[in-house]
Parts: C-alpha cells; sequence; structure tokens
C-alpha cells in the first residue's frame, strides 16, 4: 500500500487500524482532505550536520539583530524552559503556565531589540533554518491537488512564512496561524500580536474567530502532523472529523518518549529527518482508484 511505510524509522502500535485509517482517506478521495501540521521541528528539520537545526524563535534569537546581552539572555531561557517543555514525566496542566512564562519573557527580549521588518528576509537568508528533505513533493502535491495546509506554530510566523517563501513553496493553499510581530509606522517591533500559542494551548482556543476550520467544514479527513504532545489538539476545532490520521515525528528524547508517543500518534517517526512517509501515504490517498 505504501511502501514508505517499512522504513526503518517508522513504529506503529495498531497496525491495523493505520492500514484501515489510509484506505478511508483515500475512499473519501481528496475533495474531502485536508492536512494541519506544526512548522518547528514537524516541516522544518531537527538537525542538520552533526547539529540542532533552529526553531523560528532560534532563528530570530541568534540573529545578527540581538545584543550579544539579549542573545545570551534568550539562550538561558531556552536551556531553562526547553526541557520543561519535553519533559514526560510533567502534565501539561504544570507545562501550561511555565510555557506562557517563556514565550512572554523571550518575546519582551524581543521586542526590546528594535527589530526591524526589513531585516526579516535577511535573517531568515543566513540562518540555517532547512525544511524536511521532501518538502518540494509534500508542498507540490498539496497544492496541485487544492489540498488546504494549515500550519499551526508556536513559532515567529513571520519567519516561518519567510522560510517557506524563500524555499518557493508558499502557495495559495497554504495558512498559517502563529505569532505574528507588530511593527510601528517606521517598521520598528513594538509587540506580538495576540492571542499567544505556546507549545500546549494549540486549540480552538486560539482560533477563535479565525473561522478558518468552519469554512472548510466539508473536509472531514484529516492528516495531522507534529513533534509535540502539544501537536495532537490541532484539530480540535474541526467541526466533523471523519477520518483523522496523526504522525508524529519523535526527534529528541527518543527512548524516553517512545511509549507516549506510540499511545497518542498512530504513526510515529523516529529520528527521521524526511517528509518519505507522509508523501509516500499522500501519494497512495491521490493515485485514482
Ligand atoms: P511548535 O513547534 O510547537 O510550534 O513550538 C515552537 C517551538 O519553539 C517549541 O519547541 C519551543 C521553541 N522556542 C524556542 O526555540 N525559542 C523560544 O524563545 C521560544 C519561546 C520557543
Ligand atoms: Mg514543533
Amino acid at each position: 500500500m505504501v511502501p514508505e511505510l517499512e522504513k526503518a524509522t517508522v513504529r506503529i502500535r495498531q497496525p491495523e487500524r493505520v492500514r484501515g485509517i489510509i484506505r478511508s482517506l483515500r475512499e473519501q478521495g481528496v475533495a474531502k482532505l485536508q492536512v494541519i501540521s506544526d512548522f518547528d521541528m514537524t516541516l522544518s528539520r531537527f538537525g542538520c550536520n552533526g547539529r540542532r537545526c533552529p526553531t523560528s524563535h532560534n532563528i530570530l534569537d541568534t540573529s545578527r539583530v540581538i545584543s550579544e546581552d539579549g542573545k545570551k539572555k534568550l539562550k538561558d531561557l531556552l536551556h531553562y524552559y526547553y526541557p520543561i517543555e519535553i519533559d514526560p514525566n510533567r502534565t501539561l496542566e504544570e507545562k501550561r503556565p511555565l510555557m506562557v512564562e517563556w514565550w512572554t519573557k523571550a518575546h519582551e527580549l524581543l521586542v526590546q531589540q528594535k527589530i526591524h521588518k526589513d531585516d526579516i528576509a535577511q535573517i531568515v537568508r543566513e540562518s540555517e533554518a532547512m525544511l524536511r528533505d521532501g518538502f518540494k513533493e509534500f508542498f507540490d502535491q498539496l497544492h496541485k491537488n487544492n489540498i488546504p495546509l494549515f500550519i499551526f506554530s508556536a513559532g515567529v510566523g513571520d519567519i516561518l512564512e519567510e522560510i517557506i517563501r524563500q524555499a518557493n513553496v508558499f502557495y495559495s493553499n497554504v495558512n498559517v496561524v502563529s505569532n505574528y510581530m507588530d511593527f510601528n509606522d517606521d517598521g520598528v517591533l513594538t509587540h506580538f500580536k495576540g492571542p499567544l500559542i505556546h507549545t500546549y494551548n494549540k486549540n480552538n482556543s486560539v482560533l477563535q474567530g479565525t473561522g478558518y476550520f468552519q469554512q472548510l467544514s466539508t473536509r472531514t479527513s484529516i492528516i495531522l502532523l507534529g513533534d509535540s504532545m502539544g501537536d495532537l489538539t490541532m484539530a480540535d476545532g474541526v467541526p466533523s472529523v471523519e477520518n483523522i490520521l496523526k504522525i508524529g515525528f519523535l526527534n529528541d528524547k527518543v527512548e524516553e518518549r517512545r511509549g507516549k508517543y506510540l499511545d497518542s500518534y498512530d504513526i510515529v517517526l523516529e529520528s527521521d529527518e524526511t517528509l518519505d512517509v507522509v508523501n509516500g501515504i499522500l501519494r497512495y490517498i491521490l493515485t485514482e482508484t
């Protein structure tokens, strides 16, 4: 059915169930399909050249427009809060207020840096941002088949949009909800527009008023892509879900987190820097029956 599912990086707890969902997605047809995806460490790579790849926040945090003191403070925040974000032994209730703290402090520091709107394209160009291998086929397949792609990100919207724009895949079927910067008349960052999106509130609570999923009420087949336990609620605002396939990238602390990921995601991709499996599933679904 999908040869890519034989890759060594693929883990599935209930293979029969997964095969059933994929079959239904194909039977329901392209017109009913939509894709909902996280950005950082899901569409973008986790590792590159033996090092960690930057998140959209990291791209800004380490860029030339941030003072040395600002860089240090942002890095200290990352080193303090990231282990909390991915800690399998803490509940989401425990993590939520701490994530609000992290994002709030980070955004305050960024606002102090007088970042200029016109610098963003250059910052992204000079960064080590990398989309996962196979991104072109992924975005192209969705675009050619008019399948809406909703990118739901707790990262920085202006940065991630620029990454996909520079990769030439920011097509008309792509919609982004994320943390966007607001600039004054001189083009200087003054604040981040609300509501604040962090790892663990990616659900309908921050989509109120967007009407996005309501417009797509006939799209009852969902492929959800994420890398965090917080990404699992991204489709909660879809009015009627008939079939949903959840694919999770398990990038970090693989051994410790495997059990929880297998409990929650239908397909878990361990240390897989590619979109091969997603592309394989799409190719199968999009093949004329
Ligand atoms: P997301 O991939 O769930 O949308 O979350 C965005 C990632 O951004 C999350 O893993 C934490 C990370 N992050 C940073 O790297 N630096 C920061 O300053 C903040 C606030 C978040
Ligand atoms: Mg992510």
